[in-house]
């Protein structure tokens, strides 16, 4: 057995899964084999969860039953509502998605039924618990919105699809189809990735038998970081820091020259553009068509993206998914400390595939460590130290 120390675990496999692939060197992202460019146009967030979840593309009949069942779940007790209502307004989204989410597993029992490997019970239980989970954790969000600004939420609608109802929750408004073509989208695109750090922390969850709720709330915590899901944020106040197309390449050269990052460029994974940087670059070209002009915040992300091919390109560094989603949100008119929550919104989806894999076919995770500290030694008595 291999003893050698990989800093990060780059590198090292650690785990079996068949639900996502990722070609680094071609740009391609593949769930379930179905590349990520051809879902993003023809598929939409409940077909593309059913298919993660249960490795298949749904009939007709399978996907309006799990559609159904979303609909049906999209209330959140009320007092869950009350643990919201007395969280800080100003602290962050992502940590009262984790508290909500952990909490709601108070409500929902059961994981008993998980000790003893996946019979037909469970895959019950895992399919009626992911429903929840999916549905329950847009709800949470785009109540947030409200509850943090010291109104009451809107109730959830059951007449419009997972990303229209969220909108609708969002702003209170009739959504704009094409908005809702954009966050249906976006939501397809960030569904899953492979094992990346929040993942990870999924599977290391499940894998001691906890409940679904507390999976997701492990998840969440590891995806709120900027080296992962905040990323997006990070992008847009660079971008209101840069403010202009024709200062990009004067604030790229002093970044660098300073060893910091350029925010929503570079992937562990990528050593080209992230396929789903190529799609939701396209999307915001749409939407400025339909808006008559496009943003300042978008050609300033195109100028920084040239500026950055030919500092960052020669190291295989490129956009990531972070790069032009949090301007297509804030375009959208969302508040960018909504962008990791909405991440997770969809996420959620390919880290309950991974958490039904792990329980398929699991084994405790308890990696081992290279000890650094001191030999033993004898206690020192307080008064001789
Ligand atoms: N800005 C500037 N330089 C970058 C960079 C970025 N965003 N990403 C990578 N580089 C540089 C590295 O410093 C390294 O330079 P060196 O060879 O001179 O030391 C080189 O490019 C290769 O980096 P690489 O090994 O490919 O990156 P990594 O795998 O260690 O890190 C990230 C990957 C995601 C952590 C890193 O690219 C990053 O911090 N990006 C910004 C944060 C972000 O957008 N995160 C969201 C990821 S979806």
């Amino acid at each position: 057995m291999s003893s050698e120390y990989l800093p990060g675990l780059a590198g090292v496999p650690a785990t079996k899964s068949n639900i996502s692939s990722i070609d680094g060197e071609q740009g391609i992202l593949a769930y379930r084999g179905y590349e990520i460019k051809e879902l993003a146009e023809k598929s939409n967030f409940e077909e593309t969860a059913l298919l993660l979840l249960d490795g298949h593309l749904p009939s007709q009949a399978e996907l309006d039953d799990f559609d159904c069942q979303l609909r049906a779940e999209r209330r959140v007790k009320y007092k869950i509502r009350s643990i919201m209502k007395n969280l800080p307004p100003s602290g962050h989204p992502m940590e009262m998605l984790q508290t909500a989410v952990a909490s709601l597993g108070m409500f929902y029992g059961g994981e008993e039924v998980l000790s003893d490997g996946i019979s037909g019970n469970d895959i019950d239980y895992i399919h009626r618990m992911s429903v929840k989970i999916i549905s329950r954790m847009a709800t949470i969000v785009a109540m947030w919105e409200h509850i943090r600004n010291g109104y009451d939420a809107y109730e959830p609608r059951d007449d419009l699809s997972h990303a229209a109802n969220f909108l609708y929750m969002l702003h209170g408004k009739e959504p704009d189809p094409l908005a809702v073509k954009i966050m249906d989208a976006c939501l397809v695109l960030h569904a899953e990735h492979t094992i990346n750090a929040s993942t990870f922390a999924a599977l290391v969850c499940s894998s001691t038998l906890a409940s679904p709720f507390l999976v997701i709330a492990a998840a969440i915590g590891t995806l709120a970081g900027p080296l992962h899901g905040g990323a997006n944020q990070r992008v847009v106040q660079m971008l209101e820091e840069i403010g202009r197309p024709e200062n990009a390449k004067a604030w790229v050269e002093k970044q660098l020259a300073a060893r910091k990052v350029v925010w929503g460029m570079g992937h562990r994974e990528y050593k080209t553009k992230d396929p789903r940087a190529t799609v939701l670059q396209k999307l915001m070209m749409e939407w400025g068509e339909s808006q008559g002009t496009l943003s300042k915040q978008f050609e300033t992300a195109l100028a920084l993206e040239e500026v950055c091919e030919e500092v960052l390109g020669p190291k295989g560094v490129y956009p990531n998914v972070d790069y032009y989603s949090g301007i297509l949100y804030t375009e959208m008119g969302i508040a960018p400390d909504q962008f990791t929550p909405i991440f997770a919104v969809s996420r959620v989806a390919g880290w309950l595939a991974h958490w039904r894999e792990q329980l398929s076919d699991n084994r405790i995770f308890r990696p081992t460590q290279i000890y650094t500290g001191e030999d033993i030694r004898s206690y020192v008595d307080i008064a001789q130290r």
